[in-house]
């Protein structure tokens, strides 16, 4: 197969395109990344010499038809992903999952490219209190972020019923591991414990996210691609449901650093309290998490420690101001 992938300069992207290379080597693949603040080269390293890499944007129609030329499948992680940012500034949101989506789709109908997977998030369906949100649950999206991600899914469902598209989503559940651009709860966390910054913890912090290993989420979307109904959509949640809290004092437990560092800081705007993912339909094609909660966590803050390489010059750039912007302190 040759695959198109967007936005695999960016963390799930990046693993998914190592996952695939790994599992089955004669695949080839073209990654089409923007290389915003949070996609980066470094994340392709290792297998640099095996993917070819085109540097553009979703919304750019030429490209996308350039770049697609000969692919049979398609699947696009391409996105802004962090919900803070949609708050502070939604467009770039509004711009790449709403008109990016719809060009990825109308280039994919063009060159009559035989699979698309659009990857997506469990924020779609809204926050819920208690039970789980399937593939029927409605979707309520509540952040900027969710909602254009939410609009995007819907454009995918246009393209199956009027087009015939051959399109599956796959709404994943709060990842975490290596790579993942610092602004997020658990590397963000692990970084400042390590540096001794303070950890800032929004509200009460009772909120509860359904952590997922990325390599499972990678391992999930790969079989959808290949083994989904066109059409469906598949949720895919994490084996852990955690209070925001517990992981922050887990993370001070493995960097050991002691509760002093915890800050309550204003909460977020329209914080969705709890996320939680039946998974029993992509379950019922063979999908099943490998790595629990404490394992992963471990492992990221492992991975963390030994890769000042890869934040490094991240903590010290764009990243900074950002965090001073939005926290209103500096870092350590
Ligand atoms: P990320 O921010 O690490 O990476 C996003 C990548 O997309 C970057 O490489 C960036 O350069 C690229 N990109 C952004 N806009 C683009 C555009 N217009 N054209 C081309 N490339 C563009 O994000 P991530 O955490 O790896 O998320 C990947 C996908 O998974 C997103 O669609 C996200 O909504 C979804 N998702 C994320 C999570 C999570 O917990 N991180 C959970 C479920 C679903
Ligand atoms: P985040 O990693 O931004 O993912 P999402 O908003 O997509 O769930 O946040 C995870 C949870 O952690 C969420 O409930 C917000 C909370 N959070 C904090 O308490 N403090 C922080 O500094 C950040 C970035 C997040």
């Amino acid at each position: 197969m040759r695959l198109l992938v967007t936005g695999a300069a960016g963390f799930i992207g990046s693993t998914y395109v190592r996952t695939v290379l790994e599992e089955r080597p004669d695949d080839e693949i073209v990654v089409l990344d923007k290389l915003t603040y949070a996609g980066r080269r470094e994340n392709l390293e290792e297998v640099a010499d095996r993917i070819e890499f085109v540097e553009g944007a979703i919304e750019d129609r030429e490209t996308v038809l350039e770049a697609m030329e000969g692919c049979d499948a398609v699947v696009n992680f391409a996105a802004e992903s962090h919900v803070d940012r949609s708050i502070s500034d939604q467009y770039a949101f509004v711009h790449t999952h709403v008109l990016g989506t719809s060009v990825l789709l109308d280039a994919t109908r063009h060159h009559g490219v035989a699979r698309y997977l659009q990857v997506s998030t469990d924020e779609v369906y809204g926050s819920i209190e208690e039970g789980s949100f399937t593939e029927r649950s409605p979707l309520n999206p509540s952040s900027p972020y969710s909602a254009t991600k939410a609009a995007g899914d819907l454009l995918v469902s246009a393209h199956v019923h009027t087009y015939g598209l051959e399109a599956v989503i796959c709404r994943g559940s709060n990842n975490y591991g290596p790579r993942q651009y610092p602004e997020k709860l658990i590397p963000l966390c692990i970084l400042n414990a390590m540096a001794g910054d303070h950890l800032p913890v929004y509200g009460d912090g009772r909120q509860v996210r359904n952590w997922l290993y990325v390599e499972d989420f990678a391992r999930a979307i790969d079989l959808v691609l290949r083994e989904g109904t066109p059409g469906e959509a598949y949720n895919v949640g994490g084996p852990d449901e955690e209070e925001n809290i517990e992981v922050v004092r887990r993370i001070l437990e493995l960097t050991g650093r002691d509760e002093s560092l915890i800050e309550h800081v204003t909460d977020r705007p329209g914080h969705d309290r709890r996320y939680s993912l039946s998974s029993d339909k992509v379950r019922a094609l063979g999908w099943e998490p490998r790595v629990r909660f404490a394992e992963g966590l471990e492992r990221t803050v492992e991975w963390y420690r030994d890769n000042e390489w890869w934040w490094g010059p991240i903590r010290s750039g764009e990243y900074r101001e950002y965090y001073e912007r939005h926290y209103g302190r500096s870092l350590g």
